[in-house]
C-alpha cells in the first residue's frame, strides 16, 4: 500500500464514529458531506463499492447440504440429531479458517419433515459457549422455539419435540443466544429446514434435492489475511458486517451443472446484513413459486428478486443445452435515502453461482397453473392494531428486554401490525411463529414478491408496512415469542421486543428465570 493511501485512511479511522452519525442523525447526503470534510468522504464513498462481476472463476462444484439423517422412535416420532460444533474450513488456499457448523464444520444437514410429523431433536452443543437454535419460520410452542430463553449451555442437550403443521415451505435454522446471534450466525450456523405436505408432494415441480431442487444459501463474508472470517463492519455501515465475497451453501465461486431444463432454486438469504437483488446475467425471466411461507397461488414471472436478511424464495429457471448463465446479485434500485446505501452494500454487485447446462437436458417437470394457497386475512375481523417504528436500535423508543414481555395477544385471533422503518438505511421485521399477510405498503397493493406468505419482510425507509397475522394454538403466559430486525447487529443491540400468546381469560405471566438471562 503506498503511503498517502495509508495516511488517510488513518485519517478516516479517527472520523469514524463521528462521521457515522452524522450520517445517520442527520440523514445528510453524501453531497453535503463532501462540502463539509473534503475528499475524505468522496474518497471512501468511491472506495466502498464492491463488483465481482467477472472476477470470479467459479471453479468450484456447489456443495449441497446433505439431509439430515433421522431415525422413527417407537411412537412414530422422528427423531434427529445435531450437534453444533466448531471445526476448520478449507475456503481458500493456505490457511483453513476456523468455523462453526452443526453436525460438521460449516453450516448444517437440510432437515426435511411432512406436515402432520411428529419430529423432535436431541441438540447439543459442542461449542466452549452458549449458543440455541432456533427454527425461523416454524409454527411451534414458545418453548420449543429456540429463542434467547432456550440457551443451550456448552456440552448440554436440548430436546425440543413438536408436530409439523404448516404448509410446504423453504425454513432454516440459526442459533439466538441473546445479544450473539450475529457471531454464531457468521462463523456458520445455519442450515434449512424444508417442510413436505400434501399439495407439494403432488404437484409436478422439480423436486429432486440436490438435482433439479438445489438450496442456496447465500451468505457474504469478508476473509483477513490469515484466511479467517472478518467481521468488522464495514466503514460507516449502519447494519453491520458486509462481506465482499460470498458462500453459497459454503462454497466460494461455486458452479452447478444442469441437467433438466428446469430447475427450482431454494434461495436462502443467511447472510447477517447484506440484501441481495438476485438475477441472471442475461436478465432472463424466471418465475417466483415460493416465499417465506410457501408456494404461491400462482407462478410470479420476474427478472429480479430482492431478499434481505433471512428472507427465502424459491424460483423455477428454464435453461437450454449447453448454455451457461450466472446468478448475480444486482445494485438494489430503490430503500436507502441519500448516499446511505452505498456504505451499506446497495449499490454491490456480485457474481453468486454459475449454472452450466448439459448437452441435454431431462424435461419431466413443469410450472403448475396452480400451486399454494394465497394469504386470506384482508377482510378478517381484527382483534386488536399495533404500531411499531424502527429506529436506531429500538422498536417503539425500547430495546429488547428478556424480562419484558412487551404484550399479549390472544390466541385464535387476527391482528395487524403496522411497521415502518424510520431510518435511512435497511431495516428488516421478522415474526416468530406466525406467517403474515401483507396487506399494503403506504396504503395501497405490496408488490408481486410480498404477496404470499412471510414472516421476514424488508422494510424500505419510510414506508408503512400493514401485516395481518393470526395466533393460533401454543398459548403460553409466561414464556414469549420474539419479533425483531434480522439485521444480526441490530437484533443483537436490542431491536427486538417479545410478546406472549394468551389462552382465553389468561394475563400476562412473568418471565420464567433461566438460562440466557445474562446479558453477554
Ligand atoms: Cu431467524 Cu428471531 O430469527
Ligand atoms: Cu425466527
Ligand atoms: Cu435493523
Amino acid at each position: 500500500m503506498s503511503e498517502p493511501t495509508t495516511r488517510l485512511k488513518i485519517g478516516v479511522m479517527e472520523r469514524r464514529k463521528a462521521l457515522k452519525w452524522t450520517l445517520i442523525g442527520g440523514g445528510i447526503g453524501v453531497g453535503a458531506l463532501t462540502l463539509g470534510l473534503g475528499g475524505t468522504v468522496a474518497y471512501v464513498y468511491s472506495e466502498s463499492k464492491i463488483d465481482t462481476v467477472g472476477k470470479v472463476d467459479f471453479a468450484s462444484p456447489l456443495a449441497i447440504p446433505p439431509l439430515a439423517e433421522s431415525e422413527i422412535d417407537s411412537s412414530g416420532t422422528r427423531i434427529f440429531d445435531l450437534e453444533v460444533q466448531a471445526g476448520r474450513t478449507a475456503f481458500k488456499h493456505g490457511r483453513a479458517t476456523e468455523t462453526w457448523g452443526v453436525n460438521g464444520a460449516f453450516l448444517g444437514p437440510t432437515i426435511r419433515a411432512t406436515r402432520g410429523e411428529e419430529i423432535a431433536f436431541r441438540v447439543r452443543n459442542a461449542l466452549k459457549e452458549t449458543t440455541s437454535l432456533h427454527w425461523h419460520g416454524m409454527h411451534l410452542p414458545a418453548v420449543m422455539d429456540g429463542g434467547p430463553h432456550q440457551a443451550i449451555e456448552p456440552g448440554d442437550d436440548w430436546t425440543p419435540q413438536w408436530t409439523v403443521d404448516q404448509p410446504a415451505a423453504t425454513l432454516w435454522y440459526h442459533p439466538h443466544p441473546h445479544g450473539r446471534t450475529a457471531r454464531h450466525v457468521y462463523q456458520g450456523v445455519s442450515g434449512l429446514f424444508l417442510i413436505d405436505d400434501d399439495t407439494s408432494q403432488t404437484l409436478n415441480l422439480p423436486g429432486d434435492y440436490g438435482i433439479d431442487d438445489v438450496p442456496l444459501i447465500v451468505q457474504d463474508r469478508r476473509f483477513d489475511d490469515e484466511n479467517q472470517f472478518d467481521a468488522e463492519e464495514r466503514f460507516l455501515s449502519s447494519q453491520g458486517v458486509l462481506g465482499d465475497e460470498i458462500l453459497v451453501n459454503g462454497t466460494l465461486g461455486p458452479h452447478f451443472d444442469v441437467t433438466t431444463r428446469l430447475v427450482r432454486l431454494r434461495l436462502l438469504n443467511g447472510s447477517n446484513s447484506r440484501l441481495y437483488n438476485f438475477g441472471f446475467g442475461d436478465d432472463r425471466p424466471f418465475a417466483l413459486i415460493a416465499t417465506d411461507g410457501g408456494l404461491l397461488p400462482e407462478a410470479h414471472e420476474t427478472d429480479r428478486i430482492e431478499l434481505s436478511p433471512g428472507e427465502r424464495a424459491e424460483i423455477v429457471v428454464a435453461f437450454a443445452p449447453g448454455e451457461t448463465v450466472d446468478l448475480r446479485s444486482y445494485p438494489t434500485e430503490e430503500g436507502y435515502v441519500l448516499g446511505l446505501g452505498r456504505f451499506n452494500g446497495a449499490d454491490d454487485r456480485f457474481d453468486i453461482c454459475r449454472f452450466r447446462a448439459a448437452d441435454s437436458l431431462t424435461d419431466r417437470t413443469e410450472i403448475p397453473a396452480e400451486m399454494g394457497v394465497a394469504p386470506d386475512l384482508d377482510g378478517e375481523e381484527i382483534a386488536e392494531e399495533r404500531s411499531f417504528r424502527l429506529s436506531g436500535t429500538t422498536i417503539n423508543g425500547e430495546q429488547m428486554a428478556m424480562e419484558r414481555i412487551d404484550f399479549g395477544v390472544r390466541e385464535g385471533t387476527v391482528e395487524v401490525w403496522e411497521v415502518r422503518n424510520d431510518d435511512g438505511y435497511m431495516h428488516n421485521f421478522h415474526v416468530h411463529d406466525v406467517q403474515f399477510q401483507v396487506l399494503t405498503v403506504d396504503g395501497g397493493a405490496p408488490p408481486p414478491h410480498l404477496r404470499g406468505w412471510k414472516d421476514t419482510v424488508r422494510l424500505v425507509p419510510q414506508r408503512d408496512y400493514r401485516l395481518a397475522m393470526r395466533f393460533s394454538d401454543y398459548t403460553d403466559p409466561n414464556l414469549p415469542y420474539m419479533y425483531h430486525c434480522h439485521l444480526l447487529l441490530h437484533e443483537d443491540q436490542g431491536m427486538m421486543g417479545q410478546f406472549v400468546v394468551l389462552g382465553e381469560g389468561e394475563e400476562i405471566g412473568t418471565v420464567p428465570e433461566g438460562r440466557g438471562h445474562e446479558h453477554p
